[in-house]
């Protein structure tokens, strides 16, 4: 299994480019499911998570196809790929796929809305909490699909289509947000679905339905009106820059004294966020082109901050400003709300000396002088980039183990971070 292996202390300085959002091109890469004519994604970013997603696409019968490099193309911009779903084959998700992302759960209600019936494996992904699905089902249940649970797979069932209706989510989700979109768009009538989520990635999905000739009101809010239509067809679309790669970043340079230029980030889809940062006492310029990082001489204040849905602070930082927050002059306090159980940074960073009581659902930062470089474990998407970003600020070797985790949501980061002047590099066994 790879590790990564960083010396600590240098400080960061240079460009950063920004990869396309994660969290968009999957969910816009399932959407293909939705027509049998091409649709074509640019700035898809190089993940494990889209690499595994293409194959649980290829296994229902979706051609996938990665456009090759043109002329003057840098490795930094994003791969285009077409998807074209001419003839769905296979209307079963298995268990072997679906465990290991979570988010190709969300094939359940295109499968459903197009072919009257879909038998999906209970999801997996990050161990992230309990992470139900409950608002899933009710939601296509609401929309009058037939739903049940045999063998660890959910089986759905519409033979005659799916119907608008009001559905009302009792907890904001992005996944059910996601999956009553790609419902409503294909079922019969007007749906209104309330209590939307309203992340980016949500805003990037619904546009590029609309783009496919999906008829939706609301973009950006958190009530959705969705007229349904009886097809949709091919389109082109560009993927958002990813803001939790933009954050991470950001933070990265912000613990290490640095300054950077995060090319290509859009601060629009991160204000909590980077005002958090600016409280703290990091400098941010926001720019056309992208958001200069930098925090030159003076030190990091403490902040208090609870994650909530979009606008506020995201869950997916929660992990990589703790990290932060462990250099700060002061105590801090992060309470996460979003998922019970992903705290398990913490015992990690505690490792490299970091002070952070757990108090709940409460981590309680106390600023140290110093880290100092260990051995270190990866547990989840998010929680080893905080490792990483500790790391950069520790004093010698740090070694973060099973980085796998790490290779399914950020796109080349020892390369992208060695370019800007840290000592980091991958040790593959
Ligand atoms: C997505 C993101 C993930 C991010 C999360 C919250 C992707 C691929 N993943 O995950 O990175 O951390 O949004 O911003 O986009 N819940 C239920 N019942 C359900 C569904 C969710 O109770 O049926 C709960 C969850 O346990 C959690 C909360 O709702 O407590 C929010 O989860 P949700 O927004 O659905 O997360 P995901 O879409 O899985």
């Amino acid at each position: 299994m790879d590790r990564i292996r960083i010396i600590g202390g240098e400080r960061l300085k240079g460009i950063i480019p920004i990869s396309g959002a994660k969290n968009s091109a999957l969910p816009l890469m399932i959407a293909s499911l939705l027509t049998r004519q091409t649709l074509t994604l640019k700035n898809v970013p190089r993940l494990a998570d889209v690499t595994l997603l293409s194959r649980i696409l290829g296994n229902h019968g979706v051609d996938v196809t990665v456009v090759g490099k043109k002329a003057g193309q840098r490795t930094s911009d994003g791969q285009t790929f077409r998807l074209t779903a001419a003839e769905i084959v296979d209307t079963t998700a298995p268990y072997e796929m679906v465990a290991r992302m979570r988010a190709s759960f969300w094939v359940l209600a295109p499968l459903l809305v197009r072919c009257g019936q879909a038998k999906v494996s209970l999801p997996g992904g990050c161990a992230i909490g309990t992470r139900p699905v409950d608002l899933h089902l009710s939601t296509l249940q609401a929309l009058g699909a037939e739903i049940e649970l045999e063998g660890g797979y959910v089986i759905a069932r519409a033979p005659s289509g799916l119907t608008g209706a009001k559905i009302t989510l009792e907890k904001v989700s992005v996944g059910a947000t996601h999956n009553a979109l790609m419902a409503a768009t294909l079922a019969r009538g007007e749906s209104l679905i309330e209590n939307a989520a309203r992340e980016p990635e949500v805003m990037d999905l619904a546009t590029c339905l609309v783009e496919m000739g999906a008829k939706i009101d609301g973009i950006g809010s958190s009530t959705l009106h969705v007229q349904g239509v009886d097809e949709l067809h091919g389109a082109e679309h560009t993927v958002l820059p990813d803001r939790i790669e933009t954050g991470t970043y950001a933070m990265a340079a912000a613990i290490t004294g640095g300054e950077v230029f995060l090319e290509g980030a859009r601060g629009d889809l991160l204000q909590e966020a980077l005002e958090l940062l600016r409280r703290s006492g990091v400098e941010i310029e926001e720019t056309a082109t992208g958001i200069k990082v930098a925090r030159n001489g003076h030190g990091l204040g403490p902040v208090e901050v609870n994650t909530a849905p979009f606008p506020g602070f995201p869950t997916d930082l929660q992990a990589q400003l703790i990290a932060l927050m462990c250099m700060a002059e002061g105590t801090s306090t992060v309470r996460e709300t979003i998922f019970e159980n992903r705290f398990m940074h913490v015992q990690e960073l505690a490792r490299l000396g970091a002070r952070i009581d757990l108090k709940g659902d409460t981590a309680v930062v106390t600023g140290v002088n110093g880290l100092t470089g260990a051995q270190v474990m990866a547990t989840d998407l998010r929680a080893s980039v905080s490792l990483i970003i500790a790391g950069l600020a520790a004093q010698g070797e740090t070694v973060i183990g099973r980085v796998y985790h790490l290779d399914r949501g950020f796109e080349r980061i020892e390369e992208k971070l060695s370019q800007c002047g840290a000592q980091i590099e991958r040790l593959s066994s």
